[in-house]
Parts: C-alpha cells; sequence; structure tokens
C-alpha cells in the first residue's frame, strides 16, 4: 500500500484528483468506481476545475458509484444520485448515461442487486476505484459483520452511520436506515484503489484497516489483500499509520 501523508484536505484532495486524472489521461474511455460521503468532494471540485480547463475529459469515460440510500428517490436531495449530480456530474463532459448509481427506489432489492453486479461486471470492473472511509472502518455501506459481503446487497445501517450521515439531512427528516452497497467483491476486483481520508476522527479506523487483522468487523481491513491501494490522507486522519 502506498501512502500519500498529505498537509491539510485541500492539499489530499488535489493528490487524489491527479491520481484520477493519470488514470483518465492515461485511459481516456476508463470506468471510475465513485464514492460519496463529504471527503471526496474537495476532489471533485479539484477535478472539475481541470475539466473545465480543458485538461482532459470523461467523454468516454464510465462511473459505478458504490451505493444508493433504499426509498429515496433519484431527484431526492440526499440520494447518492443527487449528490453525484450536484457535486460532480452536472460540472464536467460526462454523459449522464456513462454514469451509474444503484437504484435505491427498485421494487425487487434481489434483482437490482444481482443487475447492479452484472452491470459492474459487464463494464469490466473499475480501473480505478475511489472509497471514503466510514468511522467504523466501512467502505461503500459494507457495515462490520460476521463476515464480508461480496455481492452488492441490501444492508441495515448501524445506528453510528446513520447518526454520521444525519448531518446531511435538514432537522426533522429522518435518515434512510437501509442502503443497497456494492460488496467487496467488486470493489476488490477494482484494478487500483485510492482512499481518501480526513480529520481526527478517521484516525483509528485508519489504523484499524491498514494494521489491524483482516475482519469483517472492520471491512475497509480487506485492502490490506489488494496489491494496489493508494491512501491518500491528511496528518490527522494518518496520525497512527
Ligand atoms: C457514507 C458513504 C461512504 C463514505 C462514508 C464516509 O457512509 N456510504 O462511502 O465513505 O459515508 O463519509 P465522510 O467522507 O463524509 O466521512
Amino acid at each position: 500500500m502506498r501512502i500519500y501523508r498529505e498537509k491539510d484536505y485541500t492539499a489530499l484532495s488535489r493528490r487524489a484528483a491527479n491520481l484520477i486524472s493519470a488514470e483518465i489521461i492515461r485511459k481516456p474511455d476508463s470506468v471510475l468506481g465513485l464514492a460519496t460521503g463529504g471527503t471526496p468532494v474537495g476532489t471533485y471540485s479539484q477535478l472539475i476545475e481541470w475539466n473545465q480547463k480543458g485538461d482532459f475529459s470523461f467523454a468516454e469515460v464510465k462511473t459505478v458509484n458504490l451505493d444508493e440510500y433504499q426509498g429515496l428517490l433519484p431527484e431526492h436531495p440526499q440520494s447518492y444520485r443527487c449528490f453525484m449530480q450536484e457535486k460532480f456530474f452536472d460540472h464536467i463532459d460526462i454523459k449522464k448515461e456513462n454514469t451509474f448509481v444503484p437504484n435505491g427506489e427498485a421494487e425487487d432489492m434481489e434483482a437490482e442487486c444481482a443487475r447492479y453486479d452484472e452491470l459492474v461486471r459487464s463494464l469490466g470492473y473499475a480501473d480505478l476505484q475511489l472509497l471514503g472511509l466510514g468511522r467504523n472502518g466501512h467502505i461503500g455501506f459494507n457495515e462490520p459483520s460476521d463476515f464480508f459481503h461480496k455481492e452488492t446487497h441490501l444492508v441495515d445501517l448501524t445506528e453510528s452511520t446513520i447518526e454520521a450521515n444525519a448531518r446531511f439531512f435538514g432537522e426533522g427528516e429522518s435518515v434512510p436506515r437501509r442502503a443497497i452497497t456494492m460488496g467487496v467483491g467488486c470493489i476488490m476486483a477494482a484494478r487500483r484503489i485510492v482512499m481518501v481520508v480526513s480529520g481526527a476522527n478517521k484516525a483509528e479506523a485508519v489504523r484499524d484497516a491498514l494494521l489491524g487483522a483482516i475482519t469483517p468487523r472492520c471491512p475497509a481491513s480487506i485492502l490490506q489483500l489488494h496489491n494496489d491501494v493508494v491512501l491518500v490522507g491528511d496528518e490527522e486522519a494518518l496520525a497512527y499509520v
């Protein structure tokens, strides 16, 4: 695993954007695995800036997102589809039909999970998968569990995740308790994984993921078995590694 220790959030966002743009320049029709959460927002802003300057193009890029809340319409402001449009896709030259997010509104969730796995497989898996990290070690919405979930699946979010994500929702608005997430199978099938971490409240999760036992109790620990992981963090998040 390669670690980039950056001085602050701006620097780590720039580094992650650099790795992603290098991938697109190397392979203009790259498949990018994308993540939501607060941490990748700076990375997306930097990519938007460089794309608008004309440094590289997303015209042939395809994207697959990790997860989506169950029960939120794509137009709901807190849906991950909406998040991706607002924070990234609406500002770059990507074709909307080349961007994929699980359908949290599907009537038959089991069929939707199977469809999403098949979609990611048919795209040849991600050339580069961008990941954030939950405070409890989750990746995508793969929450701590007794075993690793290989396939896309519906998950009951833990109280700590619901609480952490409540900041994105308005007062009185309830945070969904279930989500659909890519499993660790698709994530680990990505050729390169870039994880972004920022802030002291991620330091323990980073330590457990990198230096702890490989266990589904800390889902990110499975990344120790991947041969091309790049961790990009600020000093606070990397305090124990
Ligand atoms: C959500 C997302 C994850 C993300 C995590 C951390 O739970 N499903 O993909 O990594 O939040 O988010 P943040 O970067 O805001 O700490």
